[in-house]
């Protein structure tokens, strides 16, 4: 019987964002064992939780450090003694310079340009410290990074710059999404990635520019990129919830998902229809994997609902269509898997922790802004 299951909901107010403890821990403990399989170090993504009791609990099963996606992140984890700190967003700016420079002694950066690097210089020439940067390569998101031909290029330029230190190369797979329904296509892709940015650490090695740290970072690919030749350490965030999108891309199952909203029928006037009290502001239906719908309705212990779809949101409503929506009740419970666990957590201030005896605690999420 899932945790969820057991707990007595008739004292809490719905909508509620909550996270079943044993399949998180699950989930950490799972990837911990594929990276030390791997040899290489995990360096989790803090923005899936934002949640410092959820990093202690990483820490603990080996987490070298975290990676963040903005300076209110790198506060956080820094204020309660985290070490180990990547910043992996391109620091561009006021405030994020003077924030580099102040929190250089604990922080790496990301860089892709000699635009991005130069302010960043000058201004930590100025106070005298060295900030450390992986040069961020682009293996095929087309987002950020310098594409690996012009990797050497743009090292040798920044090599020029005075208050900086190469310390590796980064990049995010994020384009292993675009391999949904080929699970194999998408592991070869994954393995490729490693491969490459391997390729790139290594000749700039050999042009003397040393790369201690080559850091892949994904939870699609974190099966695959890790174990390429070369890579160090990799930065999965959304595996320790997983989420909709994960489980369409065949990086887990549902009953893997730790992370749900736990939501009450309030509406059953017409028939075929039901309204719940989650909306758009309860849950993130960011679909990087063509997942129809708001989120995945399953039961408090975690079973299947396959005759009620949730097809639609307003913010503080939820329609849901099928007919199941004929045995509904008012006050009925119901649980919602988002489809993106990241954007899910920040919407939220604090989570619902539910131990494996139904238990809750209310845990804090922080540095959503
Ligand atoms: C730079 C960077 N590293 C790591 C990750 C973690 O990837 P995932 O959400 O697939 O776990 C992300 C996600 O957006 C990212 O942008």
């Amino acid at each position: 019987m899932a945790a969820l299951a057991q707990t007595d909901w008739s004292t809490v107010q719905t909508p509620v964002f909550t996270v079943d403890v044993a399949r998180m821990d699950a989930n950490i403990a799972a990837t911990a064992a594929i990276f030390a399989e791997a040899g290489v170090s995990l360096r989790p993504h803090f923005k899936t939780s934002k949640c410092v009791q959820v990093a202690q609990r990483q820490r603990a099963a080996g987490a070298i450090g975290f990676t963040c996606s903005t300076p209110a992140e790198v506060r956080e984890l820094t204020a309660a003694g985290f070490t180990g700190l990547l910043w992996a967003h391109q620091p561009v700016g006021p405030g994020k310079v003077e924030f580099v420079v102040e929190m250089a002694a604990g922080l790496t950066i990301i860089v892709d340009s000699f635009a991005v690097a130069e302010p960043i210089s000058q201004a930590a020439t100025a106070a005298g410290v060295t900030v450390g940067y992986l040069l961020d390569i682009d293996t095929g998101q087309g987002r950020t990074g310098v594409l690996p031909a012009n990797a050497l290029a743009v090292q040798n330029q920044l090599k020029t710059l005075p208050g900086i230190e190469l310390r590796g190369v980064i990049t995010h797979e994020g384009q292993l999404a675009g391999y949904l329904g080929d699970r194999s296509a998408l592991d070869i892709a994954g393995t490729d990635v490693g491969a490459r940015l391997a390729a790139v650490a290594a000749e700039l090695g050999a042009a003397g520019h040393e790369c201690a740290i080559v850091s892949v970072g994904s939870t699609p690919g974190m099966r695959s990129a890790p174990f390429a030749e070369g890579v160090t350490e990799g930065r999965p965030g959304t595996y320790v919830y997983f989420d909709g999108n994960q489980t369409a891309l065949g990086s887990c199952e549902i009953g893997q998902c730790a992370s749900s909203v736990v939501t009450r029928v309030v509406s059953v006037n017409r028939d075929g229809s039901a309204i719940i009290d989650a909306g758009s502001k309860a849950m993130s239906a960011d679909s990087i994997s063509k997942m129809k719908g708001a989120g995945t309705l399953v039961n408090l212990d975690g079973s299947p609902v396959s005759d009620l779809q949730f097809i639609e949101t307003n913010e503080e409503h939820g329609f849901l269509a099928g007919s199941g929506t004929d045995r509904l009740k008012v006050g009925d419970l119901l649980r919602v898997i988002p489809h993106h666990a990241c954007g899910t957590t920040n919407m939220w201030s604090k989570l619902l922790a539910v131990h494996p005896d139904g238990h809750t605690e209310e845990w804090p999420i922080v540095g959503r802004h």
